[in-house]
């Protein structure tokens, strides 16, 4: 029993483009449940000019990955505003000292992970995502020409604000995501899984499309957290 009458604390872990986003975004939309994407932090304080925006624009875009130090700062800034809330973390923690830090600041809170989810879609699916994804950059939302088509093309379902596309999308920078994943991030897996807690319940669940791994994900969510409850007027995702 990983959370009868607990919180969600929830770790949405993969590869890029494996569907993290999208799969929080459902969540978000159907229950009563905060989603804080690191990616989608660092693109707001892109857009908006930050000194955090200044320095992690050319990583960003290179594909490599923006310092610990950057990204704690930028995350637990907003744990706290995560207390007493079901949530999940979209691409934070991703390297091995950012895991342990992020369970040190969840521990002295007194709030450990109740859920890592670990989203297991083969390369060569992914790739083919990528050049179609486009994102409302304000909200996260991810849409894809071949799936998930925005209902006017070029702009966000909810606000109607224009939609982009984002500069680290292309083949070239994508291996290198890809290529930083399996050294720097999937170490974590191996970490998680060697500090069994019965706080924390570690699922990997596998698929080709979101919507193979979409019901698998809700029951594991809604069988282990029966406190969650689904949003009375189905908000718009809100990231
Ligand atoms: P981030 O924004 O987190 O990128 P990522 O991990 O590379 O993951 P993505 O957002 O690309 O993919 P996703 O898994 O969310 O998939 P999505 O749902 O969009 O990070 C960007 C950068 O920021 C990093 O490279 C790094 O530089 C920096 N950074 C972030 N966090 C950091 C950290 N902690 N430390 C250091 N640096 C950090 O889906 C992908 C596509 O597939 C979409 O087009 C979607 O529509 C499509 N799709 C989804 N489901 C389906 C389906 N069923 N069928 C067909 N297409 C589908
Ligand atoms: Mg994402």
């Amino acid at each position: 029993d990983h959370g009868d009458g607990k919180f969600l604390r929830m770790l949405m872990f993969g590869k890029p483009g494996a569907g993290k986003g999208t799969l929080s975004g459902r969540l978000v939309k159907k229950y009563d449940i905060t989603s804080l994407s690191a990616g989608d932090l660092l693109r707001q304080q892109i857009a908006e000019r930050t000194e955090v925006g200044r320095t992690a624009e050319s990583i960003v875009a290179s594909g490599g990955l923006v310092s610990d130090d950057i990204m704690l700062k930028i995350v637990s800034s907003k744990l706290d505003q995560l207390r007493n809330k079901h949530w999940i973390l979209d691409g934070f923690p991703r390297t091995l000292p950012q895991g342990e830090m992020l369970d040190e600041a969840l521990h002295t809170r007194g709030t450990p992970l109740t859920l890592i989810v670990n989203l297991d879609v083969p390369d060569e699916v992914i790739l083919s995502r990528i050049s179609d994804r486009w994102i409302h950059l304000p909200s996260g939302r991810v849409y894809n020409m071949s799936y998930n088509r925005p209902k006017v093309e070029g702009f966000d379902d909810v606000t109607g604000e224009p939609l982009t596309k984002r500069p680290d999308d292309n083949p070239e920078i994508f291996a290198r995501r890809l290529k930083q994943f399996y050294e720097s991030t999937s170490p974590l897996l191996a970490y998680f899984a060697s500090k069994p807690s019965s706080a924390t319940k570690l699922v990997t669940l596998r698929g080709e499309t979101s919507d193979e791994i979409w019901p698998q994900l809700e029951s594991v969510v809604t069988g282990t957290f029966p406190s969650l409850r689904e949003r009375v007027e189905p908000k718009e995702e809100r990231r």
